[in-house]
């Protein structure tokens, strides 16, 4: 893969959808925002095309793609039934960052851009550019999120090329994203609403949105329980493939310090903080606005203030991509509440900590 990778820049993008809209038609794979994070699109049905998705990203195949699409009456030509409960989350939540798995309807994607499986995962993006460029296509859009598999998904267009540079056709550049982290993965079944991935939409608004209709159920922890109730729910519940897969992850070893009172937080932070650095290690520290001036490390990055956790979500990636570039070998990271879209940060950060955390 020797492309030249067209960029499309933020004060061209009439040309840019126009040409991107062409090269996806033509089999190419193109990176586009969305209000998640920039993704990586081809055409759902060109098997060619799917599998330079896979190729380009370094992406294991058993590992499906989500299916973007310009409104909702496009996801019921790919599935094979969408009950009233979908209809509803769909007419609540799109377009957004909720993104709805289903029964497939057979020859509608190719099998490569469900791994195989008997479901499609779709969504209707919000961002405005992804729903020219995906109408203007006139393809269903398989588009995972446009980072080398394994590393943090790509908030600007800078990501993208860091990351995809020479292995894809274009970039389009439409600033950085609002939400920050991917999607929201459900999955209904037996009238129950099924978490497979927090993500822009919150269980709350889920819930919410479901009414008295529908319970809403988390994802199994993989590492979480055991013996044969544990087991029993793992076989029984839906499971999104990509979960398994190490994720998010900065080239520095990560760890999470979470704890109810900020200022123990504060203090174990900068306890181990000092214990990395007397090791010799570069150090990096993640931490709310209001405790990021007081800490000693060879880099500090805020990610805003404590009570607003969006904006926390909004700059993980970069941040997290900027301790790589500092050369940061050790990062230490605050956690956040675990309310409305802290769920989805906490998730991503115990992934890219691969599990390291200490409660304090
Ligand atoms: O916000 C997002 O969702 C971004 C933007 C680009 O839309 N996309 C994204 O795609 O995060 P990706 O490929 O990085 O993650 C897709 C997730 C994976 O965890 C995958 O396993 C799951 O969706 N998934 C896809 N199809 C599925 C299916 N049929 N059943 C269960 N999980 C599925
Ligand atoms: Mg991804």
């Amino acid at each position: 893969m020797t492309n030249e990778t067209r960029y499309w820049p933020p004060e061209r993008t009439d040309d840019g959808v126009r040409e991107a809209a062409a090269a996806l038609a033509a089999g190419g794979v193109v990176a586009f925002p969305t209000e998640t994070v920039y993704g990586l699109g081809g055409d759902a049905r060109n098997e060619e095309a799917v599998e330079k998705i896979f190729a380009a990203k370094g992406r294991p195949s058993d590992n499906p793609l989500i299916v973007h699409l310009a409104s909702a009456a496009d996801a019921e030509a790919l599935a094979s039934a969408v009950s009233p409960l979908e209809r509803k989350l769909m007419e609540r939540f799109w377009p957004g960052p909720l993104t709805l798995v289903l029964p497939v309807r057979p020859g509608a994607v190719s099998p490569r851009v469900t791994a195989g499986l008997d479901t499609v995962a779709v969504r209707v993006p919000g961002h405005e550019l992804a729903r020219r460029l995906i109408a203007a296509s006139g393809c269903p859009v398989a588009a995972p999120s446009a980072n080398r598999s394994g590393r943090p998904s790509p908030t600007r267009a800078d990501h993208v090329l860091e990351d995809l540079n020479g292995r894809i056709d274009g970039v389009l550049d439409g600033g950085p994203t609002g939400v920050g982290l991917e999607s929201t993965v459900v999955r209904v079944l037996g009238g129950a609403i099924h978490v497979l991935r927090p993500g822009g939409i919150t269980a709350e608004q889920l819930r919410a949105a479901a009414g008295d209709e529908a319970a809403v159920a988390a994802e199994p922890s993989p590492a979480g329980g055991s013996g044969a109730a544990a087991a029993e729910a793992e076989a029984e519940a839906p499971r999104s493939p990509g979960v398994k897969y190490t994720h998010y992850a900065p080239r520095g070893e990560m760890a999470l310090v979470t704890g109810r009172d900020p200022a123990l937080v504060r203090a174990a932070v900068q306890q181990a903080a000092d214990a990395e650095r007397d090791r010799g290690r570069r150090v990096g520290i993640l931490a709310c606005a209001e405790h990021a001036g007081a800490y000693r490390a060879d880099a500090v990055l805020s990610l805003g203030p404590r009570a607003e956790p969006e904006l926390a979500a909004r700059a993980l990636y970069a941040a997290l991509r900027e301790c790589d570039e500092r050369g940061i070998e050790f990062i230490l990271a605050e956690g956040y509440p675990e309310d409305g879209i802290g769920a989805a940060l906490m998730n991503r950060m115990r992934k890219a900590a691969g599990g390291r955390e200490t409660a304090v």
